[in-house]
């Protein structure tokens, strides 16, 4: 069947590619600075406050890049479904996805309440306030959430290997539009009949319609 229809599989907004790529990019540098910062602990062979500052301050970019992100997907026209997608597939990427939201608050939300709970603010570069204190100096609040910011930490860290595995999977093994989607190059529009299957198209077509006038061109 001849098709000129668009790409059946239409991309995220670029907005939300933009900041999917942005948060990647982040995450990196946080879980690197992390663990580092556990790789060297008791090591006094590297500045853990400039580690920890990496951790702190893409951790604080991820919040409120996170929040952001949240707030113009749900504003925006929901996604179409991966063509050819089971109902099962769609419901588990739907979990995953609310999930790795989730987990991002809860992990960051955590990390803030761990500093400020330590007596220290977390300040703002460049626009020079301190972010507010969300609670007061409490060492038996700290020792009862770094346990609890570090295992949903490993948590998170585990649902994102299983995350980027599922995209790679689609990609390399099923050869769907999934990881397309998210890609800066829109999904190729579904495929153009080959020359030969559609007679309109085929060389002797071409050539016959070279030495057709235009009024037989019209009535055929
Ligand atoms: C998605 C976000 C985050 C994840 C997955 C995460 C994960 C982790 C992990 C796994 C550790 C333990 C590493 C180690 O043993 O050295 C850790 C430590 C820490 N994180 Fe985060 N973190 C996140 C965001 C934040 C944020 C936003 C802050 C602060 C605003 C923060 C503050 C801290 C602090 C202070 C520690 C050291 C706790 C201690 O042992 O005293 N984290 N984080
Ligand atoms: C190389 C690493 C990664 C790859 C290849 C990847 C790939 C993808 C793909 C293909 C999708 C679209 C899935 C679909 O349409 O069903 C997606 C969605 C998503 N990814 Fe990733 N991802 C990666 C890392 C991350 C990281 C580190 C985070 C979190 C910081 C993350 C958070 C998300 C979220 C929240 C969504 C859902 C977007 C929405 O529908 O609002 N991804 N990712």
């Amino acid at each position: 069947m001849p098709s000129s229809a668009p790409a059946a599989n239409p991309g995220y907004p670029r907005l939300q590619i933009l900041f999917h790529w942005l948060s990647v990019l982040l995450m990196a540098a946080l879980a690197l600075a992390g663990g580092l910062r556990h790789l060297l602990a008791g090591h006094a062979v590297a500045d853990m406050r400039s580690v920890m500052i990496v951790h702190i301050g893409c951790g604080m970019a991820l919040l409120f890049l996170t929040l952001l992100r949240a707030a113009t997907r749900l504003a925006g026209p929901a996604l179409p479904p991966l063509a050819g997608s089971s109902r099962a597939q769609r419901a588990c990427a739907h979990a995953a996805h609310l999930a790795i939201y989730g987990l991002i608050l809860a992990s960051c939300l955590l990390g803030w309440i761990i500093v400020n709970a330590k007596g220290l603010a977390i300040p703002m570069p460049l626009l020079g306030f301190d972010f507010p204190r969300l609670v007061a100096a409490d060492p038996a609040l700290v020792a009862a959430t770094v346990g609890l910011h570090e295992w949903l930490g490993w948590i998170f860290y585990g649902l994102l290997a299983v995350h980027i595995a599922a995209a790679v999977w689609h990609h390399v093994a099923l050869k769907d539009d999934t990881l397309r989607r998210m890609s800066w190059r829109r999904p190729t529009p579904a495929a153009a009949p080959a020359a030969a299957d559609c007679h309109r198209c085929s060389p002797d077509t071409l050539a016959q319609n070279e030495e057709l006038t235009s009024a037989d061109r019209l009535a055929s």
